[in-house]
């Protein structure tokens, strides 16, 4: 298959679970700097898309190009390597740890450093993790325990700690389910910041957030894609309102 300057080009993308097609013959392109949302209705797929390009279910068939190369004869944590991010529904933090150890531990591990050098990697952690600790609104929370913050901010937290990793494609699924109002905002509006340089692809259901953040939505249904476009585009789709949106 062709080069092309898409960040995630996946084509004919299947797998099976003991015959049935969760996913079926899926292709969509996702460009740098594009907030790329996924919606349908319960058992279209979504989650299984995700599972399949971050390497924690091996497809049937089809490709995954992530920045031109193949991801699908790699592992887990080559592909976390190669800089894909997935956030999962529940957070994955440290609730004994504070704000800083979280992203701290988090921040890529390169070759092992003495003296003079391992101070000056010191200082870069910090800086980082303060950067991040900025951008997903906890500067003020650094010293505080995971456990004790709100269930928005511990979102946030993991959020941060996949960016720290500097991905070039993050994947986050129903990202906002638990949220308020206020939280929701806050987040569409990180998700605009961290998108800069990178792609997001993001499972939801929430329509105020899909409005918000989507550049463009793909439409799933039996793990097919029903539609695919600007989230006006998909809502005057007759088909998408059939299936789901009319629900
Ligand atoms: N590991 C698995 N083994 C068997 N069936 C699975 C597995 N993962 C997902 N499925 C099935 O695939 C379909 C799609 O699931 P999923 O991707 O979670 O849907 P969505 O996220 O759109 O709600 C569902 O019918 C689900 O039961
Ligand atoms: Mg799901």
């Amino acid at each position: 298959m062709s080069e092309t300057d898409y960040m995630l080009a996946v084509e004919g993308l299947t797998v099976s679970f003991d015959g049935f097609r969760a996913v079926d013959d899926l292709t969509f392109y996702v460009d740098r700097n594009e907030i790329r949302v996924i919606i349908g209705p319960n058992g279209a797929g979504k989650t299984t898309v995700l599972d399949l390009i971050c390497g924690r279910t091996k497809a049937s068939a089809g490709s995954i190009k992530f920045q031109n190369e193949e991801l699908r004869t790699l592992k887990e944590h080559q592909i976390v390597r190669r800089g894909v991010g997935r956030k999962f529904q529940t957070p994955s933090i440290y609730d004994d740890l504070t704000v800083f150890e979280n992203l701290e531990i988090s921040f890529p591990r390169g070759r092992g450093v003495f003296g003079a050098l391992a101070f000056r990697r010191d200082a870069e952690v910090r800086d980082r993790v303060e950067e991040v600790a900025k951008t997903i609104f906890l500067a003020d929370a650094l010293q505080r325990r995971a456990e004790f913050l709100s269930h928005g901010q511990k979102q946030w937290l993991e959020i941060g700690m996949l960016l720290i990793q500097q991905p070039s494609l993050m994947m986050l699924d129903e990202p906002v389910a638990g949220m308020s109002v206020a939280e929701r905002k806050k987040t569409a509006e990180l998700l605009h910041t961290i998108t800069a340089g990178r792609s997001v692809l993001v499972v939801e259901h929430d329509m105020g957030f899909v409005e918000d953040i989507a550049h463009r939505v793909t439409v799933m249904h039996q793990g097919k894609i029903l539609s695919e476009g600007t989230l006006a585009h998909v809502k005057a789709d007759q088909r998408v309102v059939d299936v789901y949106l009319g629900h």
